[in-house]
């Protein structure tokens, strides 16, 4: 049996036609960037997240450094963020001149740890990015609580938890900018990069907006140095056909991870931790069904499991705070132990909504020959 980490063919079989023509009215038009597509799918995008505004840009990498842009945040300032994420968040921090801040996550969740964030703030801070991480949110209420008692802006890294909820709300909509990436591997991907970023006030919008088009406040009148973060018009039209079916993919992806709880209830493995799903979650999107194989056999298993055909991956092997090219921040092994234990015991199983069960069965099984030798 073949399981593969992600296989999105079987995805795009039954929206083929309707992407096809899009994509041939869109050439027919010969208008590439920006426009109307673009403008539909933001409106989409704010209905379904609940945000009064997105805006729709190149990436979810961009999403974040707009958003630190449009906030003026630069050289001398300092950003709070996790360690254990995807680069893109903290290189946005360090591409603004700014300094990236590392809180520890908490072990339950894998994100920002709320009750570690405020001895971290110091006169120098200006915001908060947490991180959405696999698909469950931070707790944000108390994160906004902090940022209010310190008048810090609040960004949420939601490149991975489009849909996700916490107490009811959407991921994205709790602060004053949500990140979004289209990345292919996202639950909602597009056939390339592209990314969005909601906010809560018209100023920051049109701001946002500028910024998006190289601080062009009217054509060729700059009034900010901005950049080329334009989202196009065929990676909106398909990311339009493919919202419509979100909902149903999300779905998808939990019912998968409630199997693999039972299966893993009913075998004989031990020294495995399933996701948690914190008390404050109400949906949760499984973007990874990252587990936890403890007493150092993560890589065996690992090895055995891409021998026997189950794809898997580390995401993420080496804590942000520990990468050379954040050395000069002076960050070393044991300032975020939590981070650094995780990354040597997390391991992404196959969750993706097309799977079937005699597949998550197959890589249940293998796990647990796999640990047997291990
Ligand atoms: C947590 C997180 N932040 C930011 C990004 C960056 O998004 P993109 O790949 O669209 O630039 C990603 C995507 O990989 C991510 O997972």
């Amino acid at each position: 049996m073949q399981v593969p980490l992600l296989d999105l063919r079987d995805q795009y079989a039954p929206l083929r036609d309707e992407i096809m023509k899009e994509i041939a009215e869109i050439c027919d038009s010969q208008r590439f960037i920006l426009g109307d597509k673009v403008v539909k799918l933001e409106k989409e995008l704010s209905e379904y997240c609940g945000v009064p505004h997105t805006c729709g840009v190149t990436s979810g990498s961009d999403a974040l450094l707009i958003a630190l842009m449009v906030e003026n945040i630069g050289a001398g300032d300092e950003v709070i963020t996790s360690p254990f994420t995807f680069f893109a968040t903290a290189g946005a921090i360090a591409r603004t001149g700014a300094t990236p801040v590392f809180v520890d996550i908490d072990a339950k969740t894998y994100n920002i740890d709320p009750e570690k964030i405020e001895a971290a703030v110091t006169s120098k801070t200006r915001a908060i990015i947490p991180v959405h991480l696999f698909g469950q949110c931070c707790d944000m209420d108390k994160i906004n609580a902090i940022a209010r008692k310190h008048n810090l802006i609040v960004i949420e890294d939601a490149a991975q938890s489009i849909g996700a909820e916490y107490k009811g709300r959407s991921a994205g909509s709790m602060s004053d900018y949500g990140c979004f990436s289209f990345f292919p591997s996202k639950n909602l991907g597009c056939f390339g990069d592209g990314g969005a970023v909601s906010t809560n006030t018209a100023e920051r919008f049109e701001l946002l907006k500028i910024f998006r088009n190289h601080g062009q406040g009217s054509t060729y009148i700059h009034k900010y140095v901005g950049g080329n973060f334009r989202l196009d018009a065929l990676q909106a039209g398909i990311l339009s056909i493919k919202l419509r079916e979100l909902n149903k993919w999300h779905d998808g992806r939990a019912r998968n991870a409630a199997i693999y709880r039972e299966l893993f209830a009913a075998s004989g493995i031990t020294g495995v931790t399933l996701p948690e799903v914190a008390d404050y979650t109400t949906r949760h999107i499984y973007n990874q069904f990252s587990i936890r194989i403890s007493g150092g056999r993560r890589d065996a298993v690992r090895k055995f499991l891409t021998e026997n055909n189950v794809g898997c991956n580390v995401y993420y092997p080496l804590c942000l705070h520990l990468q050379d090219c954040f050395a000069y921040l002076g960050g070393k092994a044991g300032d975020c132990p939590v981070s650094e234990a995780i990354s040597q015991e997390i391991l992404a199983l196959p969750i993706y909504p097309e799977l079937k069960k005699e597949q998550l069965e197959y890589v249940v099984a293998t796990i647990e020959k796999a640990l047997k030798q291990a």
